[in-house]
């Protein structure tokens, strides 16, 4: 474990700097689309990005877990326990949060696989909390070791 940790962390960050980089320029600059040339095209502006990032983003979570799940291995295990330490704790809450994200992209993946509406909140609001729960994720992820 601790040859491949370093190889687990490096994964971990980058793929979380680009899947919080994508929900923050959804968010902030992609929107800015919203509405400008029409109905019509919003659409096909809609269903090009949906497209390229159906294919990007859920295989990069699921790295994120992959890798995470790894290097928590090193922390919460059969000998060093589950909630007892402050930086298990806070890494408890952690995969808390990204447990929530975890199941909007799956519920995300089930309504475009299957052709279901997607309820309203996760149309319109699914990436202003990963945004927020990022955030706290990542606070968590440098709190750990300041605790
Ligand atoms: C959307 C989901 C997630 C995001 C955005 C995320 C983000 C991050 C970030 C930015 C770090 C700091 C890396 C560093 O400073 O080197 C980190 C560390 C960590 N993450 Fe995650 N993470 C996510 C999910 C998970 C999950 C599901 C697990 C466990 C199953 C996990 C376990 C860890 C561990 C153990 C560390 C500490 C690594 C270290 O600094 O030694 N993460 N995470």
């Amino acid at each position: 474990m601790e040859v491949i940790y370093p190889y687990a962390n490096i994964i971990h960050l980058i793929l979380a700097i680009i899947f919080l980089g994508y929900v923050f320029t959804d968010l902030v600059i992609i929107s800015a689309l919203k509405g400008k040339f029409g109905k019509e095209n919003d659409k096909k502006i809609e269903q090009t990005l949906g497209a390229k990032s159906f294919k990007i983003f859920p295989i990069a979570l699921l790295f994120i877990v992959l890798s995470g799940g790894m290097m928590m291995s090193k922390y919460i295990n059969s000998t060093a326990g589950f909630f007892e330490t402050d930086l298990q704790k806070i890494l408890v809450v952690k995969i808390t949060l990204a447990s929530i994200i975890i199941l909007g992209v799956l519920y995300n993946l089930f309504t475009k696989l299957t052709g279901r509406k997607k309820i309203a909140f996760m149309q319109n609001h699914f990436h202003k909390l990963v945004i927020v729960l990022g955030f706290f994720i990542v606070v968590c992820a440098k709190m750990m070791f300041v605790a």
